[in-house]
């Protein structure tokens, strides 16, 4: 049986995944690690996939942001050690002790409350990571008081295991790094201010893929690496910097649905804001707002056809949307690449989030389970992956 019915799926180059670890793993001191972050199911890639060629290409441990991200891992097979970067419930750290998923932790209250879970239901050690806000004024402990008591606190724990300490970079990717060098100037002082008090020091991690780029030397015992991983750039600013070559990850691609080429002019889409004049193409590809494909391109995006851009025409529907091809030859069933490469041309995510308003990290994410994903290695199709029909 066809793994899927519809003629839109995603590609993704695992070689690609492979050689961007392989680029940050030449591009950081030897002694860091790097934990491949795969929140938001590989930040649209497809988690477990990403995660696994992560890990056999260098990396040493993956990073979500729920513990429900966790637990499809560990079905998946994944034995690495994984973190949950954001807030979990006390109710659910039962099944972080049965899974072995770390996690993090920022206030007293919630290590005393975890604690007595564990006890009541007679589990084993949570390996912990204390997160500080260090500017970032989103999780975390603030002053160095409050993280000697959260430290404290686990040290007299008996279930869980002091394992990690972190911060997150809020304007690591920006051309004036005033912010973030201050973030981790607090971040060094909250490390000083453990050592004075005689703590043994567990794994420190605070560099995001901007961070790791700029400050390679910041990388401690580990990176956490997001968008990089993906063959992205956390900003036009890192973009353009370039000296750590990157390779995009992810395709988008569909096949002609309907073409029409009319001898009076029609209107396209709801609300008629296109007019399409005689003898112009308009082809219908079967994609749309709710696959993920913002409806902000209405009359703004472009697709490739032929390796030439055909700009779309009218509104996108929410499963279809009309584009003009440039030149008569069109026929359904013919391929057209949304966001990737067509020869020579190139629709990147930076482009779609310039039209769309949005970063590059949000175009992926936004691409949902109705769209199947086909893995690739050395060229060829390896796996096809569709939660739709799953
Ligand atoms: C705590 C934390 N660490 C690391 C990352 C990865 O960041 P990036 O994708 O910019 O590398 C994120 C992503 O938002 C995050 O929230």
């Amino acid at each position: 049986m066809k793994p899927f019915c519809r003629d839109t799926w995603v590609e993704v180059d695992l070689d690609a995944i492979r050689a961007n670890v392989e680029t940050f793993r030449g591009h950081l001191p030897a002694q860091t690690g790097i934990m491949a972050v795969v929140k938001a199911d590989g930040y649209g890639h497809g988690s477990v996939h990403v995660g696994k060629e992560a890990l056999d290409a260098g990396a040493d441990s993956l990073g979500v942001a729920l513990l429900d991200e966790a637990i499809v891992l560990r079905e998946a097979g994944i034995e690495a050690p994984i973190l949950v970067l954001g807030y979990t419930p006390v109710d659910s750290v039962a099944i972080a002790s049965k899974l072995k998923v770390e996690l993090t932790a920022y206030s007293e209250a919630w290590i005393l409350e975890a604690e007595q879970a564990l006890q009541r239901d007679e589990l084993g050690p949570v390996g912990i990571h204390v997160k500080t806000d260090t500017g970032m004024g989103r999780l975390g402990v603030r002053s160095e008081e409050e993280l000697l008591r959260v430290v404290s606190a686990l040290e007299n724990s008996s279930k869980l295991v002091w394992s990690g300490l972190f911060t997150h970079f809020a304007c690591a990717d920006e051309p004036d790094q005033t912010h973030v060098r201050r973030q981790y100037e607090t971040f060094q002082s909250f490390i000083q201010a453990l050592r004075a008090a005689g703590k043994k020091l567990p794994k420190v991690h605070c560099c995001n893929t901007a961070a790791a780029i700029a400050h390679p030397e910041w990388g401690y015992d580990t990176i956490r690496l997001g968008i990089g991983l993906y063959g992205l750039y956390p900003s036009p600013y890192m973009k353009e910097r370039a000296d750590v070559p990157l390779v995009p990850a992810l395709s988008l691609k569909t096949k002609i649905a309907h073409v029409k080429v009319a001898d009076e002019p029609f209107t396209v889409s709801y609300g008629a804001t296109y007019t399409a004049q005689p003898h112009e193409q308009i082809a219908t590809l079967p994609i749309g707002y709710a696959d993920g494909y913002s409806r902000l391109l209405s009359n703004r995006g472009a697709v490739l056809f032929n390796g030439e851009r055909a700009p779309i025409v009218g509104r996108v529907c929410m499963d279809q949307i009309m584009v003009k091809i440039p030149n008569e030859s069109a026929q359904v069933g013919d391929e057209i690449v949304l966001y990737g490469r067509q020869g020579d041309e190139e629709i990147s995510l930076d482009e779609i989030a310039a039209l769309t308003g949005t970063i590059n990290y949000e175009v992926p994410c936004l691409l949902n389970f109705r769209i199947p994903k086909v893995y690739y290695r050395a060229g060829k199709e390896c796996t096809v992956h569709h939660l739709l029909t799953k």
